[in-house]
């Protein structure tokens, strides 16, 4: 597998075998992986270029190190395709995951100018103001905060907050929810990111903001998500314009 008379790097070589041991699940998650000296021997490459490999590994999410216990695969990262208007219980679900969410807080607030203006409501209209942190098999995926007009998204519960607020919006509501505008940026986690998704400082992530519209165009929510980067990942098919 290693062709060191090829013109792609030796450690790129590494780096996509190792890469499709894990994407094929012959590495499992946290399984030790071999140690550099062990690559080194195997492969009769040097430290440094096995080293080359696992830090690009360790820096794209595939492989996590341990102080004094070895190198480890981590959990593949979640792929969240950017095409439909999805829930986050339906996106969980839809991976065989189980979804849950853990209540920071919840209440209702006037909104502030930016917010009411974000929101298209008035000043000072009340308006729900939830922050979950969003789980996936009980690991914290994405701290998620989330305004909704207190007079149109109605009767919301902590029972039903952490479930789905989509299926009350659709199912209890009758609301019909049509379509939202996304922006995504990478950032490095602030402190209350860090200590809720449970990662180290400066550790990378998703800065989603989400505005969404029922059918008839009101907008019913503006949702602030900080998804853990090497957790996640969005992916999406373009199609060249004929
Ligand atoms: C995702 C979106 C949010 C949306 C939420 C609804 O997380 N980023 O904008 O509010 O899904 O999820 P659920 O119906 O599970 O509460």
């Amino acid at each position: 597998m290693i062709d060191k008379q090829s013109p792609i790097p030796i450690y790129h070589q590494l780096e996509e075998y190792i890469k499709q041991l894990i994407e094929n699940g012959i590495l499992k998650p946290d399984e030790a992986i071999p140690s550099e000296r062990e690559y080194s021997e195997q492969y009769q490459i040097s430290r440094m270029t096995v080293r080359q490999a696992l830090n690009n590994l360790v820096n794209d999410g595939y492989l996590y190190r341990q102080k004094g216990r070895g190198t480890f695969v981590n959990k593949q990262k979640v792929e969240q395709k950017l095409q439909g208007l999805t829930s986050f219980t339906e996106d969980m679900k839809e991976r065989g995951m189980v979804p849950s969410s853990r209540l920071i807080s919840f209440e209702i607030i006037p909104a502030e100018p930016q917010l009411a203006r974000k929101l298209d409501i008035k000043e000072n209209t009340p308006v729900y103001e939830i922050k979950r942190v969003r789980m996936a098999d009980n690991l914290p995926m994405a701290l998620e905060t989330s305004y909704l007009p207190a007079n149109l998204v109605k009767g919301l519960t902590e029972e039903i907050i952490n479930k789905s607020l989509y299926q009350h919006i659709e199912e209890k509501l009758s609301l019909t929810i049509s379509e939202a505008t996304q922006q995504i940026e990478a950032s490095i986690a602030k402190d209350t990111e860090v200590s809720h998704l449970q990662v180290e400082s400066g550790s990378p992530v998703l800065l989603i903001v989400r505005t969404s519209f029922l059918q008839d165009g009101t907008t019913f929510e503006l949702v602030k998500s900080a998804y853990r980067a090497d957790r996640y990942k969005f992916v999406h098919t373009m199609q060249r314009a004929a």
